[in-house]
Formats: structure tokens, C-alpha cells, sequence
């Protein structure tokens, strides 16, 4: 969909929109800038902007100051302020410059800007405080030739340039007065001002455009024989280049990472996608999707017949000639911000869409995981997170939304380290001693942030070499398998950020709901099969042993759920109850299990209880498993008949005692095993794959995976699964109350 505005009939040489896109500046060739604000919806000229005594050959325009920089064939700079309803003109201190200034541009943080020039200046100008004026540091490793493009690194201290003599250039604008200190950079260590970084050279051909991308790891130029060429951080020596058959392209953008725009004589703008990998550059599409009347010319074609020299293509698209700029009217996923968290803050996202992080300087974690310097970590829709700096840290944020915040209260983290400092402790005196580790169990209600205590806890302490056991008793959202199963691993080194534990070897048991109270004898019972093993792993593995166990329990805490607690204490020999923001819970759990020592801890202010949420895990915890966390796995899609497998049920379905006949008393049925025929009503259910051949040890024996039935065919007697393996590896399988519709 296109948007038309209308300035006249003159071309528009230049173009800057203001911060909320209501004014827009153009150059139309002349000497001056006319500014036109949006009044019901038309275009009505405002200012006229008259300080230059040639044509403004580049305008930009800082959202966030409200100044506007014009360059000017007239060899000067201006930059324009608005006070008292007038724009108010200063001049730079362009020294040496007695060329066209041909191309202006904020940096990011709008606190400098530079200018490109004609006699090959490029200058990084601020403003001089004490003097009151606009200083201007040139570049000594000058270009050979007219400067014609200037790009700003998201990090506000590279710049990209682009020239005549076929050359693109990355240098360091670092300015000692305005940049407290120097940055890091993918693209080398920045120094003093007008450093050379790189050079890339181009084919023959003047560079017009040079963009980098929004996270600063690539950068694109277009040059007038109509190549584009992309680099990228972690491989500058290679350039890759797309020799294309349109006519000379004039400008360039980045729509995100991979995704590249270009314009010029073309009319309509091209879309591309640059694969940094594999280092290609390919045609996606043309912006505006109409077709030529007459057939495209190539450039080729252009110049073999010189009679056509003069001759512009027909106007087919919406453009009714070149396009001289591309600049991003709205920015829609590429919202890029720095944010500073001081020493013990946190910020905190909840992600909306999509939304990448990536510390710039500093130390910070999530969720107990360190981050890495320079390495981006994404998000999507329904993920909560939390950055936490124990010193001070720099992140950049890309989010089309204001889906995060610096949070200012008081966060627990402090209290957090502290106990995990208590267990450090208790592991070490375990070492000398050689005696057991430590065994936390974590209680609290809902949503009080019980599973991300764990996940920081044995995080943490495999970060010190550790190896504790997690056992997730989180059958809503588990940490280790799927939903409504319990499981445990042991935790060799720290969950990934975004993907959490890398599960390896994991011991898990079939559950079949969302929530212990479905089945609370069932859920008990497996959880002594489970404490068993946990039991005999920490018992003949010495580093586990002294490493500990760390216990995460549901937050079902009715009369029922809170003997379960009791049965989990009990079973799993834990040493230490850490109880989340609930002093009663804490009150009761310490009469009534004399010997444990009970600790409370309060809750984060960042965790906030969301329903819906919860069901998005879900449901992405069972696609992950079957498509990879980065959906780069291909599961396998089968028909397996009828008789090929045994289907079981655990749990028959409680009868009211009006139901029975009297005097009648049943047994209890929580833990029933019973066959069952397949059936339509099996569509879309989970089935877990038992690592039993015996029927009967079913409820004590783990699980080996998980299929989902896809299609039940009654007529033919086949169930078509969606499975991680070809085939399945056990023919008893549980049928569990969750279910997972593959919408792909
Ligand atoms: N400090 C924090 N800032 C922002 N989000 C957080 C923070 N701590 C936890 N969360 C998020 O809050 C949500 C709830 O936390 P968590 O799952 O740990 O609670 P829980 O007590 O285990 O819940 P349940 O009772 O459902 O088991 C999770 O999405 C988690 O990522
Ligand atoms: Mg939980």
C-alpha cells in the first residue's frame, strides 16, 4: 500500500520528516528548505528555510532534538532551530571545505552529525558548549574523490561513507568532547576521531547510498552500475555483490537485518534479501507490484543506443520518475534504543512480538545466565524476561514495541544471591566433609516466580562448576519436558537464554495434566518413582551428590497440594524449604516439618500472573519439542495401525458414591491402568511413549518421548502421529489429557 504526498512538480532532492511525521522538510532544488505541516490532511508550507545561497543538496531532520541540518552546494552547513515559532539558522565551522557539502546526517543519539563534501571532506561536527558554536573535527584519511553518502552505526561512533573514487569506508567518530568514552564495535576498536577501520572496494562505479543495518552487524551500498554490495561484521574481508540488470540505483536502506531496499532510476523500489551466510543477495520483490507497460530496459541497453540516453522509462509505477532518497517513514520492528541499567536494577520485558537484546558493555544476566558481549538474543510473543546487573550494564533493544522497562523498584536479586551463596557454602563444607549437598525444595502460590528461583539457583551453581539436580515438579509449565509431566536433569552448565536448558538425558514420567489437583494420588505416586531415582543418581555420582538437588514444586497449595509438599519434603530428603511471599505457608511448613529449615523469601516485583500466557507455553513447549526451539527440526509425520500398539489410561474416572450400588465402597482408582481402544477421541491428544513392556510397571517406569495423534482412520485402523523418530520406539504408549493442535 502507497501513501501519496505531493509537493509540486519540481523533483525533491532531499527530504527529512519531523519526529511524529506531521511536518516534512523538502529541498526542491533550490536554495532554501520549505517545511509543509499536515493540516487536515493537506500539505500546507509553513516555513521557508532561506540561508543558503545554492541548492540544499541534504536535509535531515533529529526527531528527538527537533534540529534540523541542511548541506548546501554553497559550500556550508546550517543547523536550524525552532525558537519563538521561527527556525533559527547557525552555521558550522566547516573548515577547509570549499566544495558542495552533498550529504548531512544525525548520529543516532542526535548529539553530533556529519557532513560528506565535494573536495572529499567528511567532518563529524558537534556543538561546542563554552564557544557557542558548531565545531566540526575533520576526517585526515580523506577519500579520493566527491563524498557522497554518510551512514551512522547504531553505536553512535561509526560511520560509513560512500564516494566517487568506487570506495565505501568505515571510520571512527568518536568525539572525546560529546562520546564520554569509547564504544565497542563489531567492526573493530574504536579510537580517535577519522580512524580508518575499513575500506571495501567496489566495482567500478560511484558509490551512491551506503546504509548500515539496525543492529549495525551489516552494511549495503548501491553504486551507479546498479551492483549492490553487503558486508558483513564478522567476515569484513568478504563483499558480496549482486550484479543486477535495472537501471542505477541512487539509494539504500535496511528494513532489518537481512532485508535490504533500494531506488533510483528504477522508478519503483526493490526489494532484496542479503543472507550473510551463504553470501548472497537475492531479488524478493518490487516494492510497488506494477508491471511495465513496454517491457523493463536494462541499463545495458540504455547505453548501447545512444538515442535512448535521453529517453526515461515510461512511468509504470507510482513514482513518475527516479527516486532520489529512501528514508523510513515509520519504523515498525526496528526500534532500536540503548538503555543504561545502573548497578542492582532490572529491566524487564514482556515481549509482544518480537524483540532482540544485545549487551554493549557491562556485565548482566537472565534469569541467572551471563550474556555475552556483542551476541543478540531474540524474543518472541509471550516471553518474560529480566536483565540483572549486579554492576551497571549497556544493552541496545530492538522492539516495535515499548514492551520493556527499567524496573525501579526493589528487586529481591540481592536476597536471591545471597542464598545461593548460603548453598555455595554448604556445597564446599559437603567437598571437605564428603558428605550430601544441599537439597532446596521451592514453594509458594501461583505465579509467585517459584520455576525462575530454580532455574536461577542451579544456574548460578553451574556456573561455579556444579552439577545439581533439577527436578520439575511443574507439570503446567515445565522446565525440562513438556506439560503435564514431571522430570529432572542434571544441570551440567546454565539454560541459553533463549532457549532454556539444554536437556540432555533427562529423566521424565508421564503426569497427563495441567495441574496436580486432576490426579493427586497419581501425582504422588510419581514422584516417589522419581525421588527413587534422584536418590540412587545422587548417591553414586559424587559431584551430584555434593552438588545438591534443587526442587520445584506447582503452586496447588490446597489441603490436598499441601501434603503433597509435605510428600515431596519427605521423599526428596530436602534440607532447605525456600518459601515464596507467603509467611503463612512458611508458618505451617515449619511446625509441621521440624528438622528442615524454612526460609521466606519475597517475590519479584516482575512477576505478573497471565493465564493466557500460560497456555502459549504450553503449547510452544510441545512445538518445540517437536520442531527445535529455533524451528529447525523436521519431525516425522507416520501411519501406524491399530494393533501395532497398546494404548493405556492411568486414572479411571472418579464415580460418585450415588452412582455405585450400595454398600459398595471402590477402590481408589487414581492410579488405575487401563487399556483403551483407539478412537476418534484420541485426535490431537498427547501419547507418551513408556519405556516399560509390562503393562503393570507403567506408572513406575520413565518415559522415552512423546507422539501426537494427528488422524484417526476407524474404517482402515490407523492412527497417523506426529513423532520426533520415524517410528516408535515402545509399543505402550499413555494417553494424556493435554492436547496440541500442529497448525502448521
Ligand atoms: N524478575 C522478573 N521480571 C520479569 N518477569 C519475570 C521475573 N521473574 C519471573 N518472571 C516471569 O514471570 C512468569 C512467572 O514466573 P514463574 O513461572 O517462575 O512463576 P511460578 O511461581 O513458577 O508460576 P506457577 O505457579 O505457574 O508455577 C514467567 O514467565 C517468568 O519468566
Ligand atoms: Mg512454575
Amino acid at each position: 500500500m502507497s501513501e501519496i504526498h505531493s509537493f509540486g512538480n519540481l523533483p525533491i532532492i532531499a527530504h527529512s520528516w519531523n519526529k511524529d511525521r506531521t511536518q516534512i522538510a523538502v529541498s526542491l532544488g533550490k536554495n532554501d528548505v520549505r517545511i509543509y505541516q499536515k493540516v487536515a490532511s493537506k500539505w500546507k508550507l509553513t516555513h521557508t528555510l532561506c540561508e543558503h545561497l545554492s541548492r540544499v543538496l541534504a536535509i535531515d531532520w533529529a526527531p528527538k532534538t527537533n534540529q534540523i541540518v541542511t548541506a548546501s552546494a554553497d559550500y556550508n552547513a546550517y543547523v536550524w532551530t525552532f525558537e519563538n515559532d521561527i527556525w533559527k539558522p547557525q552555521m558550522v565551522e566547516l573548515q577547509r571545505t570549499s566544495r558542495a557539502v552533498c550529504c548531512a546526517k544525525w548520529s543516532p543519539e542526535e548529539n553530533k552529525f556529519a557532513i560528506g563534501s565535494s573536495d572529499k571532506n567528511v567532518a563529524v561536527c558537534y556543538y561546542e558548549k563554552d564557544q557557542r558554536f558548531w565545531a566540526a573535527e575533520m576526517i585526515k584519511k580523506k577519500p579520493k574523490s566527491t563524498v557522497t553518502c554518510i551512514a551512522w552505526h547504531p553505536n553512535n561512533q561509526l560511520l560509513a561513507i560512500g564516494s566517487c573514487d568506487y570506495r565505501c569506508r568505515i571510520y571512527s567518530a568518536f568525539v572525546k568532547t560529546v562520546d564520554e568514552q569509547a564504544r565497542t564495535s563489531n567492526w573493530g576498536k574504536i579510537t580517535n576521531t577519522g580512524e580508518l577501520l575499513h575500506e571495501f572496494q567496489s566495482e567500478s562505479g560511484w558509490i551512491h547510498d551506503v546504509a548500515f543495518s539496525p543492529l549495525g552487524d551489516n552494511i549495503a551500498w548501491v553504486s551507479h552500475n546498479s551492483i549492490i554490495f553487503a558486508v558483513t561484521a564478522d567476515n569484513p574481508s568478504r563483499i558480496t555483490m549482486e550484479i543486477t540488470s535495472y537501471l542505477p540505483f541512487r539509494c539504500i536502506i535496511f528494513m532489518n537485518e537481512s532485508t535490504i531496499i533500494v531506488g533510483g532510476h528504477e522508478f519503483s523500489p526493490l526489494i532484496y534479501n542479503y543472507d550473510q551466510r551463504n553470501g548472497t543477495i537475492d531479488f524478493l520483490e518490487k516494492l510497488d507490484r506494477q508491471e511495465t507497460s513496454t517491457g523493463r530496459q536494462s541499463i545495458g541497453r540504455l547505453f548501447d543506443q545512444p538515442a535512448m540516453q535521453t529517453q526515461t522509462p515510461e512511468p509504470v509505477s507510482t513514482h513518475q520518475s527516479m527516486i532520489t532518497q529512501i528514508v523510513p517513514y515509520q519504523k515498525e520492528n526496528g526500534n532500536l534504543k540503548e538503555i543504561v541499567i545502573e548497578a542492582g536494577q532490572e529491566l524487564r520485558g514482556d515481549v509482544d512480538e518480537t524483540l532482540t537484546v544485545e549487551l554493549r558493555s557491562g556485565k548482566a544476566e537472565i534469569f541467572g545466565t551471563e550474556l555475552a558481549i556483542g551476541q543478540k538474543y531474540q524474543f518472541t510473543s509471550g516471553m518474560k524476561f529480566a536483565i540483572f546487573t549486579y554492576w551497571g550494564c549497556t544493552v541496545n533493544i530492538i522492539s516495535p514495541h515499548e514492551d520493556y522497562y527499567v524496573a525501579r523498584d526493589e528487586n529481591p536479586m540481592h536476597i536471591y544471591l545471597n542464598v545461593h551463596g548460603m548453598l555455595e557454602q554448604l556445597r564446599q563444607k559437603a567437598e571437605t566433609e564428603k558428605t550430601r549437598g544441599p537439597r532446596i525444595m521451592v514453594t509458594g502460590l501461583p505465579d509467585v516466580g517459584k520455576s525462575t528461583v530454580c532455574r536461577m539457583l542451579v544456574n548460578w551453581a553451574a556456573r561455579l562448576g556444579r552439577t545439581p539436580i533439577l527436578v520439575d515438579l511443574d507439570v503446567g509449565q515445565n522446565q525440562i519436558s513438556i506439560p503435564g509431566t514431571i522430570a529432572a536433569m542434571v544441570v551440567r552448565r546454565p539454560a541459553s537464554v533463549e532457549e532454556g536448558f539444554r536437556i540432555e538425558m533427562p529423566l521424565v514420567f508421564h503426569y497427563g495434566y495441567k495441574t496436580p489437583g486432576e490426579n493427586i494420588g497419581l501425582y504422588n505416586e510419581i514422584i516417589s518413582s522419581m525421588a527413587m531415582y534422584v536418590n540412587i543418581r545422587s548417591e553414586n555420582v559424587e559431584k551430584s551428590l555434593i552438588s545438591g538437588v534443587v526442587v520445584n514444586t506447582c503452586g496447588y497449595i490446597r489441603q490436598e497440594g499441601y501434603e503433597s509438599f509435605k510428600h515431596v519434603a519427605k521423599t526428596f530428603d530436602v534440607d532447605i524449604i525456600i518459601v515464596l511471599d507467603s509467611e503463612w505457608l512458611s508458618t505451617k511448613l515449619t511446625s509441621d516439618l521440624p528438622g528442615v529449615k524454612v526460609i521466606t523469601l519475597p517475590k519479584s516485583g516482575g512477576v505478573v500472573p497471565k493465564d493466557a500466557a500460560k497456555d502459549k507455553f504450553r503449547e510452544n513447549k510441545i512445538r518445540e519439542y517437536f520442531y527445535g526451539p529455533r524451528n529447525n527440526i523436521c519431525p516425522h509425520v507416520f501411519t501406524i495401525e491399530f494393533n501395532e500398539i497398546k494404548i493405556y489410561k492411568i486414572g479411571a474416572p472418579q464415580i460418585p458414591d450415588s452412582c455405585l450400588p450400595a454398600g459398595m465402597i471402590l477402590k481408589n482408582p487414581y492410579n488405575k491402568i487401563l487399556p483403551i481402544a483407539a478412537s476418534p477421541a484420541l485426535m490431537h491428544h498427547v501419547l507418551a511413549v513408556s519405556s516399560s513392556n509390562d503393562p503393570e510397571q507403567l506408572l513406575a517406569k520413565n518415559i522415552l518421548g512423546f507422539v501426537v495423534v494427528q488422524q484417526v482412520d476407524s474404517e482402515k485402523r490407523t492412527l497417523t502421529l506426529l513423532s520426533p523418530q520415524p517410528n516408535v520406539k515402545n509399543k505402550l504408549l499413555i494417553v494424556s489429557d493435554i492436547s496440541f493442535v500442529d497448525m502448521k
